[in-house]
């Protein structure tokens, strides 16, 4: 079966090039090691990759903190290996997502260093969120940065910039029409190179409302954005609808104006993702309408328990809520800013949640190394590089453990990585999951993702809609089963501690963890297992 088109329930293979594969012994992946393994992406039967950036940054942000949008960093090569490795992905039928960041520059683009030059009042300032301090000194609002800390920064003329996220991140202002010119002069740039899509960073932050107005509780608001911080469900909703800087309704003109720019293109198919938390969950879907983006991310899985009734929950709103708009849902278990999800919910649940996802209708996003098992990688204080750890002054430890190099071969670290030493320490005890280990081990996790994504391929893409048929809502036990079908197969997860039998008939295709075993009629499910029928 195939889907047109091709994003639709494309499965898309994250890449953060500085963690993929060193090429030049530096410590550090960049775009040739990326396309040196594109016959190992290729062999995971994924259908895209996304690369987080690879522009010319000063790394003060992983790369989020932009310099130049339209060159690439010398850390991961320059502009040739980046079309290399957009012709090298295309030979093998791998379409390439670039990650675009419009919310921000780094404080290093020209157009902020002209900025501070030409002073409080000048057309240059205009292009980022420059005010005066108040009387008193203060800036302009008490809004508290994503990473911990003010959101203000003064400069040495005694006004104040806006960043959402680290001061070196100033917020583009997305009213003068100048910003919207030079995106659409990148994404061009981009598309013309070969890219067929992007990932776009902060979708629903680009326009703010009440720039000179306090908010009532700016650090409530702040915890309440933050995933690592626990706070009352109810409590973390009220404030979620209070943000003055995300998700306002001006953002959906540009990304009207963009699917003109991306259609332009024609049969290439141009897709974009958004990057978009957004509350309530409702509103993500005014983010794919027929004439806006093709894709938003639902984050709910990076942070749901392992529990029947919240993943039934999550599946069954984010399906119904994207049929409104008639869209597809995506689903990621893992990404570059949160706990990896073996390390989050146990290994053998990450397995099964995975097998369960991947029969789920949309696109499924994996994120490198999920494919092994990885679990986060463990850090001293002293090797974090994440803002996050650092303007938290403590609270976070930040997005690094995510971010650890990934193991290839060998039986000592760095594993192949690197010839160098690794941006990020990667432990011993990641000697059974590198890839040369696990390609020998037919129960590897790497094996499970291989083989389901091919049968996801042959039996479910483009099989439509799912039907429910255990979950507690249709009688199952709390905890127990959750399964559904869809095309010719039934999916069932089992939760629980205990194996637990099912009705199910059909032939087993798959199973993530021990041997699915029959007794009277009946199929019995490994614990913390999800199965693949074949009915
Ligand atoms: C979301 C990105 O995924 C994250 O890594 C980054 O720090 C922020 N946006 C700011 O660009």
């Amino acid at each position: 079966m195939n889907s047109s088109p091709w994003w639709k329930e494309a499965t898309i293979y994250q890449i953060y090039p500085r963690s993929f594969f060193d090429s030049n012994g530096d410590g550090e992946g960049d775009l040739p090691g990326v396309t040196s393994k594109l016959d190992y992406v290729k062999s995971l039967g994924v259908d895209a990759i996304w690369l987080s950036p690879f522009y010319t940054s000063p790394n003060k942000d992983g790369g989020y903190d932009v310099a130049n949008p339209r060159d690439v960093d010398p850390r991961f090569g320059n502009l040739e290996d980046a079309k290399e490795l957009i012709a090298q992905a295309h030979q093998r039928d791998l379409r390439v997502i670039a990650d675009i960041v419009p919310n921000h520059f780094s404080d290093q683009h020209v157009w902020f260093q002209a900025a501070l030059k030409a002073g409080p009042g000048s057309k240059e300032r205009e292009r980022f969120h420059f005010y005066d301090a108040h009387a008193d000194g203060t800036p302009p609002n008490n809004w508290i940065s994503i990473f911990g800390g003010p959101s203000w920064t003064q400069v040495e003329d005694g006004q104040f910039y806006l960043h959402l996220f680290d001061s070196s991140q100033p917020d583009l202002n997305w009213e003068n029409p100048e910003v919207n010119a030079d995106f659409e002069k990148t994404l061009r740039f981009w598309i013309d190179l070969g890219v067929d899509g992007f990932r776009i960073d902060v979708a629903h932050g680009l326009i703010k409302e009440d720039v000179l107005t306090n908010h009532p509780d700016p650090q409530g608001l702040s915890d309440a954005l933050r995933l690592d911080v626990a706070m009352d469900f109810e409590k973390r909703n009220a404030l979620l609808l209070t943000v003055p800087f995300f998700d306002r309704q001006g953002v959906h003109e540009i990304y009207k104006k963009w699917r003109k720019l991306f259609d332009s293109y024609g049969d290439r198919e141009i897709m974009a993702v958004a990057e978009a938390w957004v509350h309530p969950p409702v509103n993500a879907t005014r983010y794919v309408r027929a004439d806006e983006l093709h894709q938003v991310f639902n984050f709910d899985l990076l942070t749901a328990d392992f529990n029947s009734d919240v993943l039934f929950g999550v599946v069954e709103r984010s399906i119904s809520l994207n049929a409104t708009v008639n869209a597809l849902p995506t689903w990621a278990l893992s990404n570059h800013d949160s706990p990896r999800v073996a390390s989050r919910i146990g290994d053998e649940q990450a397995r099964a949640l995975a097998l369960f996802v991947f029969g789920l209708p949309g696109s499924t996003y994996v994120f490198a190394g999920q494919e092994l098992g990885l679990p986060d990688g463990q850090l001293q204080d002293s090797d974090r590089q994440d803002p996050m750890f650092f303007r938290s002054n403590g609270p976070s430890k930040g997005r690094d453990g995510a971010r650890v190099p990934l193991p290839w071969s060998g039986e000592t670290t760095p594993f192949g990585f690197s010839t160098g030493k690794p941006w990020l320490p990667i432990s011993q005890s990641w000697k059974d999951f590198t890839v040369e280990h696990e390609l020998t081990d037919p129960k590897s996790s790497l094996h499970l993702y291989k083989n389901a994504l091919e049968l996801r391929k042959e039996f479910l893409v483009g099989a439509g809609g799912i039907t429910w048929l255990e979950s507690s809502r249709h009688g199952s036990k709390e905890d127990a089963l959750l399964s559904y079908s869809r095309g010719p197969i039934t999916v069932v997860m089992n939760l629980s501690d205990s194996v637990q039998e099912c009705d199910t008939a059909g032939k087993l295709l798959i199973v993530s963890g021990a041997n699915v075993d029959a007794r009277d009629g009946k199929k019995v499910i490994p614990a913390r297992s999800t199965a693949w029928f074949l009915t």
